[in-house]
């Protein structure tokens, strides 16, 4: 569905017109329903991958190559198409949920102007689906919530109303770019575990930018490792963890945050391919109850795919 060929992004300094190249021709594609994980170190160029994607590279720089969504050629494509085709078919998850809400307006708003068919949608109409939407992602005390301001919520609780914006629209692409890392371990885990099964019950695809190698396994079907604005190498999180191709991927494997499986989000998510395991750190939630057992296949740290959780066990 996504098909990106010979990226190369090269910016210029306003001041000295000086041109420093940031993506140096990246290719990888992405299918239908599938989750790619992103993953790198600071400046490796992840976010600004995304950004061109989403047409909001910085101010004067040269996009070249070719991005394709669906047949449509994006960097071939201007105006009211692109811009068309960039509201209706994308949509950014960014690192903080604060700038995605109009911080003036109450969280129904935000949500129900998210609707495709919002003019022709009456009020009470629209607010009742803007409360299921809420109770899809998790939240319960709906009417509180829709009431609310963004500055009363909390980063979770504010990501969560994010993640049922993005999913309302009906958008074809997911771009996540480190979508909990503002956010305490818990409710990381449990906001990416209500993306992850969000995201497989609409069949979207994404892609999902994260430092977190653990994280991207526990997510995504394919990882793309990247550094100094180059793709290394893209395989399953198996490929990647048993048969790394490049030092690089070696060394970031080597200095991935210990704290699993004790603290750590991905812990948690496998909780519900492993009854027992990592339930105990989540307040009173119950992430391994609804077990259903996903491959389980490697016994080692890393499955794929995230079951047993569902948005209600996961409910603030
Ligand atoms: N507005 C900008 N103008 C020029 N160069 C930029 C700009 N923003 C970022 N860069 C440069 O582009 C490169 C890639 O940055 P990018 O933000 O994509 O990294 P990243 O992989 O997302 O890192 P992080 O994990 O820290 O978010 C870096 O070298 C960065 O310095
Ligand atoms: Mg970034």
């Amino acid at each position: 569905m996504l098909k990106i060929d010979g990226l190369v992004l090269t910016v210029v300094d306003p001041d000295t017109g000086l041109e420093t190249e940031i993506l140096h021709g990246s290719s990888f594609e992405l299918a239908q329903g599938e989750a790619l994980g992103l993953v790198g170190e600071s400046g490796s160029g992840k976010s600004m991958t995304l950004k061109c994607i989403l047409g909001i590279e910085p101010g004067g720089a040269r996009v070249e190559g070719r991005i394709e969504l669906d047949g449509a050629d994006l960097l071939a494509t201007g105006g009211e198409a692109l811009r068309r085709i960039r509201a209706e078919d994308l949509a950014l998850i960014a690192q903080n949920p604060h700038g995605a809400l109009n911080p003036v307006l109450p969280v129904e708003r935000f949500l129900v102007e998210g609707m495709s068919d919002a003019r022709k949608t009456g009020r009470s109409e629209a607010r009742e689906r803007a409360a299921e939407l809420l109770r899809q992602v998790g939240i319960d005390d709906t009417e509180r919530v829709l009431r609310s301001y963004p500055h009363q919520l909390s980063g979770g609780m504010l990501q969560r109303v994010v993640i049922a914006g993005a999913i309302s629209g009906e958008p074809k692409l997911l771009l996540a770019d480190e979508p909990t890392t503002a956010l305490d371990v818990t409710t990381q885990a449990e906001v990416v575990a209500i993306l992850d099964e969000k995201r497989r019950e609409h069949g979207l695809s994404m892609i999902f930018v994260t430092h977190d190698l653990d994280l991207a396994a526990a997510v995504c079907d394919r990882l793309a490792v990247m550094q100094d604005g180059e793709i290394l190498e893209i395989g399953t999180p198996e490929e990647i963890r048993d048969r790394p191709r490049t030092d690089y991927t070696r060394r970031l494997m080597a200095v991935r945050p210990m704290l699993y499986p004790e603290g750590h989000p991905a812990a948690f998510l496998e909780a519900g391919a492993e009854p027992g395991r990592g339930a105990d750190h989540t307040s009173g939630t119950s992430g391994a109850s609804g077990a259903s057992g996903t491959s389980g296949a490697s016994g080692a740290s890393w499955t794929s795919g995230v079951s047993g959780i569902s948005g209600e066990e996961a409910g603030a």
